[in-house]
């Protein structure tokens, strides 16, 4: 069918969408040097696209939306690039905080924050402070965060609350994570072709569905973002059990 604008017009997405969907937002320095620009281009685009994406997600009716911003191995990199990537960080609080606040984005962090500079550490404590009472979406941006680091300082801060081995259960480690409190991601999307976690909620990951794309994170637009989602719709989630009986064969 095609409208007067002529136009085809949208289907509306299925009814099973994800309830918290996880990116792992990667190659903006590919699609910067591409073009003949600085890799700082790339993140600067990359922060762009992030915009259109939190606002699909809330369009789409998505709960929860966690991002990969900066990992613990991310430190590695150049200082002038760790640096253009905190700025970029303090950057989106300053610009975009008021308007996710007025949209009822609730933003939380997963991350240690000791190690960012003192202001930014501020800034995302008002942040997720200010948004606390939202419930439209709930945005979580891993920065300076490492599923391996997440796991290590889990079990370090359940030995000092003295936990004895028998009250180690999985519900438990799960309430010591970043994410607690907050279910699993159904959907993780990794940008960029890629095909690997980088330490990416190595726990909460265990049965969540992967979605791979070619496509660089900054050009990763709304219509990327509802086509990974009706992928998700059509696949069969067993969780090591067998299929459904009127689909098994
Ligand atoms: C993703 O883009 C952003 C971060 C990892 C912070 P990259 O900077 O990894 O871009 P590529 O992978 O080099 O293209
Ligand atoms: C993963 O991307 C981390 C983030 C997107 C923040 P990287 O570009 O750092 O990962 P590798 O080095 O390709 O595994
Ligand atoms: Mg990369």
């Amino acid at each position: 069918m095609v409208t007067e604008t002529g136009t085809t017009p949208e289907q509306p997405l299925p009814h099973n969408i994800p309830h918290h969907v996880a990116i792992i937002m990667d190659g903006n320095g590919r699609w910067a040097e591409a073009r003949g620009l600085p890799r700082r281009a790339g993140h600067e685009a990359g922060t762009e696209n992030l915009r259109r994406v939190i606002r699909a997600a809330v369009e789409f009716g998505v709960k929860i939306l966690t991002i990969y911003a900066f990992s613990t191995e991310n430190w590695n990199r150049p200082r002038w690039e760790v640096r253009a990537l905190l700025h970029i960080l303090e950057n989106v609080i300053d610009r975009e905080l008021d308007e996710l606040n007025a949209e009822g984005v609730q933003l939380r962090h997963l991350g240690e924050p000791d190690r960012l500079p003192v202001k930014l550490q501020q800034k995302v404590r008002h942040a997720i402070e200010l948004t606390r009472n939202n419930d439209r979406l709930i945005l979580n941006i891993a920065f300076n965060y490492g599923g391996r680091d997440e796991i290590v300082r889990a079990v370090r801060r359940i030995i000092a609350d003295g936990l004895p081995p028998e009250a180690i259960t999985e519900d438990v480690i799960s309430r010591y994570l970043y994410t607690a409190g907050l279910p699993d991601p159904d959907l993780i999307i990794r940008t960029s072709g890629e095909l690997r976690i980088s330490n990416f909620l190595l726990w909460q990951g265990a049965y969540a569905e992967y979605y791979a794309t070619p496509t660089l994170w900054p050009d990763f637009d709304r219509e990327e973002f509802r086509k990974a989602l009706i992928d998700y719709c059509q696949r069969e989630r067993r969780f090591g059990a067998l299929a459904p009986p009127e689909s098994a064969s």
